[in-house]
């Protein structure tokens, strides 16, 4: 690819500000100074500094955020805050998105990548990428739920789910389920619960394919996923 565009890839500046950079000096390559910003340069093997500093070639981000309530999954809206604001600047370059939605209330686990092939994978009704998700809900779950929901409940839509694995249990707060899904209508685990006559009066989202939101990452919270995580969420061909 071209010095500029690697250059620019990597965060060091716009097109037209890696441009000037070149032209003035600040960027080798393979200890060689360059100074045209077309010189092709391969990310894999050749060794680019700028400024000195040896510049390391990437094109994909991959985050996890523990979303806390009250942002929207957006990328912008007028009002409400998005989960981007969330995103150090040091990422943003990157122009990154959140994939899926979760509602405002929903807290958890969201991935926020710019890697659109990724993205599309994870959310192809195709797929069926399992997406574990913990709910305090206002009525203790029965054995009847669990037959429903593993043989699929009817939505108000009258939209039939797929099989969803639920188990449910209680603590000093209250009634809990979890819930295993494997698609992403809107509000569905809400939808889901209002068919078997519950509510759910808290939600969260623990888990995307086979990989755990990690428990230490507090509400708000930002971090790259590492690249063992990453083998766990990108789905099988
Ligand atoms: N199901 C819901 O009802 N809400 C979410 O945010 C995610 C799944």
């Amino acid at each position: 690819m071209r010095l500029d565009r690697f250059l620019a890839d990597c965060g060091l500046g716009t097109r037209s500000e890696v441009k000037k950079m070149i032209k003035s000096g600040a960027v080798a390559v393979n200890g060689k100074t360059i100074t045209k910003a077309e010189v092709h340069v391969d990310a894999d093997s050749d060794t680019v500094t700028a400024f000195g500093t040896e510049v390391e070639y990437r094109k994909f981000v991959y985050l996890m955020l523990n979303k806390p309530q009250g942002y929207i999954s957006a990328t912008r809206d007028g009002r409400t805050p998005t989960v981007m604001e969330l995103v150090p600047e040091e990422y943003l370059h990157f122009e990154p998105f959140p994939v899926g939605r979760l509602d405002i209330d929903t807290e958890g686990f969201l991935l926020i990548t710019n890697d659109g092939d990724l993205a599309h994978r994870l959310l192809s009704p195709k797929k069926h990428i399992p997406k574990t998700y913990v709910a305090r809900i206002q009525k203790p779950v029965t054995e009847r739920d669990i037959k429903a929901f593993r043989e699929g409940v009817v939505l108000d839509d009258g939209y039939k789910t797929l099989p969803a694995e639920l188990k449910g249990f209680e603590d000093k707060n209250g009634f809990w389920a979890e819930i295993v899904i494997h698609e992403g209508k809107f509000h569905q685990v809400k939808r889901m619960f209002e068919a078997v006559s519950n509510k759910v009066l808290y939600l969260k989202r623990t888990k995307m394919n086979k990989l755990a939101l990690e428990e230490e990452l507090e509400l708000g919270e930002v971090r790259e996923l590492t690249d063992e995580e990453l083998a766990l969420l990108v789905p099988e061909k």
